[in-house]
């Protein structure tokens, strides 16, 4: 996985049809998704709950491109080997999960694989000054988590912050919540490269009629490519 600063669309299968994952993972790549993103809730950090480590080794059967982990559990240490084995490329913790993101992050790619950290809406950038040598993703939520369909919350000057600080380093920059061609210009053109979408990619298809998400995601690529062109 070489790094990119390109526009790269990660479909969130929180928005799929729960009974039918495989043809959902399949239907998204086909039509263009860069990443599958996975949202993991435990029903503590975030009042929802959605899958395990199992589920998650279910998916990665399916995924051609890059399995993209989400967690918003607490704790996460306990957790991080059973994502490994499940088979995640990137496994993000929230800053907020506990007081040692520093080792969590440190285990993730203990474990082999990348690191992200993310950070809710009231989440300075500021925390994750002394964590760059350890991320290889900053996920700044734009929504508070725990479901998709919220509208999005406009924290580009939080988005313009971190990639001034990251600078050259390859740290991706993924914006998570309220995604829709509306939005994807305002975060893209403030540095994002990473564009998680629910319920924007999914609205209007099914795995009998993918045709939609493919048109979702190309609106969503186009609006955000054109705010940096
Ligand atoms: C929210 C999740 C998001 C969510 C995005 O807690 O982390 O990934 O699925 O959904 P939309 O795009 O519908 O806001
Ligand atoms: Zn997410």
């Amino acid at each position: 996985m070489s790094f990119s600063r390109s526009i790269k669309i990660a479909p969130s299968i929180l928005s799929a049809d729960f009974a039918d994952f495989g043809r959902e993972i399949q239907a998204i790549e086909d039509q263009g998704a860069d990443w599958v993103h996975v949202d993991v809730m435990d029903g503590h950090f975030v009042p929802n709950l959605t899958f395990g480590p199992p589920a998650v080794a279910a998916f990665r059967k399916h995924v051609k491109t890059v399995m993209d982990v989400h967690l918003m559990i607490a704790p996460v240490d306990p957790y991080i080997d059973a994502f490994a084995q499940a088979g995640a490329d990137i496994l993000t913790a929230h800053i907020e999960a506990g007081p040692h993101i520093h080792r969590t992050l440190q285990a993730i790619r203990g474990a082999g694989m990348k690191a992200g950290v993310a950070l809710n809406p009231a989440t300075p950038e500021d925390a994750v000054a002394h964590l760059l040598d350890l991320t290889d993703l900053v996920c700044v939520m734009t929504v508070n988590p725990g479901f998709g369909g919220q509208s999005f919350i406009d924290l580009t000057g939080k988005v313009r912050a971190l990639r001034a600080m990251i600078g050259d380093r390859p740290i991706h920059i993924e914006i998570d919540g309220g995604v829709t061609p509306q939005t994807a210009p305002l975060v893209a053109a403030a540095g994002a490269d990473v564009l998680v979408a629910g319920s924007a990619v999914f609205k209007g298809g099914a795995v009998e009629n993918p045709a939609p998400y493919g048109d979702n995601i190309r609106a969503i690529r186009h609006a955000a490519e054109g705010a940096i062109a």
